[in-house]
């Protein structure tokens, strides 16, 4: 790969490495991500995804190895990164509207301007009349449509997002999938995506990354060229759907 625009290599993760509670999450672990691919991470629940995102994010730093953006260290967040978490982060004093455009406002537009992306953004996740709402008056998935859209609103080159869609009913789910693959298709954005859906995967990404049980290294990568939009009836669709979980099934702990 020529110029990456994400790396990890030989990167490591121990948390609390002097205590009898130390614990492997990550070890030597490589992966490279080009500009503008959308690559999905799968693999068992507490191997070490969302350690790997956040330390991509800039807001942990590994034990070993490095993390590289553009070839150069990680040293904290950026803004050319943008991160969805797998728990909704929202501040809870600011309405949705405000939560929307905090990066458009640290970025220095106009109140006029800011209003005018939030108002875009909340059209994008189906939010319309919930501008003036707080995060408490919400439901859990409709939050979540709110740190998708704050997300989006800062226009970030990379977008890390962990399991964004799994608090979302079955529909809004499918319309905020299809509307993502928009996005990356039109502004041709860079995305790591975590998701415990295969079928996610397979329907939205280029690349799949598979990661073993802890400690975590990638056990499979594949690469997927079905045309998009990809539906159920191509067979290579259900094939690959196939191969990821029989992987998935041998790495799961027992
Ligand atoms: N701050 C922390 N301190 C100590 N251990 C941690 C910390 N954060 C994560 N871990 C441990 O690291 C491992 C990986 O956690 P992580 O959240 O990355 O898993 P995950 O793959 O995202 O899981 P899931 O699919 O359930 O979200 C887990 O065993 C977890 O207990
Ligand atoms: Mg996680």
């Amino acid at each position: 790969m020529a110029n990456p625009i994400l790396e990890a290599r030989g990167l490591q993760k121990i948390f609390d490495p002097n205590s009898p509670r130390t614990l492997v999450a990550i070890n030597n672990l490589n992966l490279s991500v080009e500009p503008n691919e959308f690559v999905c991470i799968v693999g068992p629940s507490g191997c070490g995804k969302s350690t790997l995102l956040r330390i991509f994010a800039g807001l942990d730093a590994p034990t070993g190895g490095e993390a590289l953006i553009k070839g150069r260290p990680i040293t904290g967040p950026g803004r050319e990164r943008g991160m969805v978490f797998q728990e909704y982060s929202l501040m809870p004093w600011r309405s949705v509207e405000e939560n929307i455009f905090l990066g458009p406002e640290f970025s220095g537009r106009s109140k006029r301007e800011c209003k005018a992306i939030a108002q875009k953004y909340i059209n994008l996740v189906k939010l319309e009349g919930f501008e003036k709402a707080f995060p408490h008056e919400l439901s859990g998935g409709m939050r979540q449509r709110v740190a998708i859209a704050r997300a989006l609103a800062n226009d970030p080159e990379v977008l890390l997002m962990d399991e964004p869609f799994g608090a979302l009913d079955s529909y809004t789910r499918i319309i905020l999938q299809r509307e993502l693959l928009k996005i990356w298709q039109a502004n041709r954005k860079t995305v790591l995506f975590i998701t415990h859906s295969v079928d996610e995967a397979v329907f939205l990404s280029d690349r799949i990354v598979v990661m073993s049980a802890r400690p975590s290294r990638i056990v499979l990568e594949e690469v997927l060229d079905i045309p998009h939009p990809r539906t159920q009836d191509n067979p290579a669709y259900g094939k690959t759907v196939k191969k990821i979980l029989d992987i998935l099934e041998e790495e799961q702990e027992p």
